[in-house]
């Protein structure tokens, strides 16, 4: 091959590889590449953000099996969440299955006692909290502005037969969050997505050192750009942004001293 040819073929192939880094969502956006914060993306509707809500693809999604029950109880618990996944997720705004799973996982491996969640919905990731809670003997205590909502989380609750660990507070949170006393294992941020950076300045004092700060749908990084900045900006703070090939999960440390 002569020189010439094989220069153009390099060409080319640099070409199609930064056309390719262009092309993936925020390639081109992120003015900081060095930076934590994921690149933001352009707003989507609510139909959109449920789309995004799929179970990852490629090897991921290889490797992935659905969760096993151990026992009768958590058989129930996972039949009841199966169930509002095929049938009740419309209009729900719930986390994917996926992110529901990487909830439990972190609550049972913290053994937290005290999870607040901003955000109920159906109850849907609430009752994903509680497959771990039952084990570690913690409570969650969540919050929902809209009564319907709130309502048809209290039947979930009842109907997978953890309305024992879960206490909802119905109403504004960023007022009815005042009530709340620490210490905080896990906060979970899955509401308003512009009133982020308002939960996390009125509980963070509440979130022990070692504990977590969850956010849910990282990847919408307009509306939540405060936030955003507020984790990666914060010495005292350590934080990874998971699954953002989905809706993204924002995990966040509050450091031990
Ligand atoms: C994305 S959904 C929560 C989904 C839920 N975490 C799940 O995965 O099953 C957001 C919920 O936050 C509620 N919400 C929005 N603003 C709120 C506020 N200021 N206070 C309390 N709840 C609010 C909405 O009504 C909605 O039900």
């Amino acid at each position: 091959m002569s020189k010439k040819m094989l220069s153009m073929i390099l060409v080319a192939a640099v070409c199609v590889t930064v056309g390719h880094i262009l092309a993936q969502p925020g390639g081109s956006e992120n003015p900081n590449p060095d930076s934590q914060t994921p690149p933001p993306r352009p707003e989507r509707s609510m139909d959109q953000e449920s789309r995004r809500n799929r179970p990852p693809r490629g090897e991921n999604a290889a490797a992935l099996k659905p969760p096993l029950p151990q026992n009768e109880t958590e058989k129930k618990i996972l039949a009841v969440l199966e169930e509002m996944n095929r049938s009740e997720s419309r209009g729900m705004m719930n986390v994917s299955p996926t992110d529901g799973r990487l909830l439990r996982l972190l609550t049972e491996s913290l053994g937290a006692q005290q999870v607040v969640e901003i955000g109920t919905s159906n109850g849907y990731s609430a009752i994903w909290f509680s497959l771990a809670l039952r084990t570690t003997g913690g409570k969650l205590i969540t919050h929902e502005i809209d009564a319907g909502r709130a309502a048809l989380a209290r039947k979930n609750f009842q109907r997978a037969g953890v309305d024992g660990l879960i206490t909802l507070v119905e109403g504004n949170a960023h007022e009815t969050v005042s009530q709340l006393e620490g210490p905080i294992d896990i906060l979970f941020l899955d509401a308003d997505k512009e009133g982020y950076s308002d939960y996390l300045k009125k509980l963070l004092p509440k979130v022990r050192p070692g504990g977590l700060i969850l956010a849910h749908n990282t990847n919408m990084a307009k509306p939540m750009k405060e936030y955003l900045d507020a984790v990666t900006t914060d010495p005292a703070l350590e934080t990874l942004f998971l699954f953002q090939e989905g809706a993204g999960i924002g995990v966040t440390l509050k450091k031990r001293e």
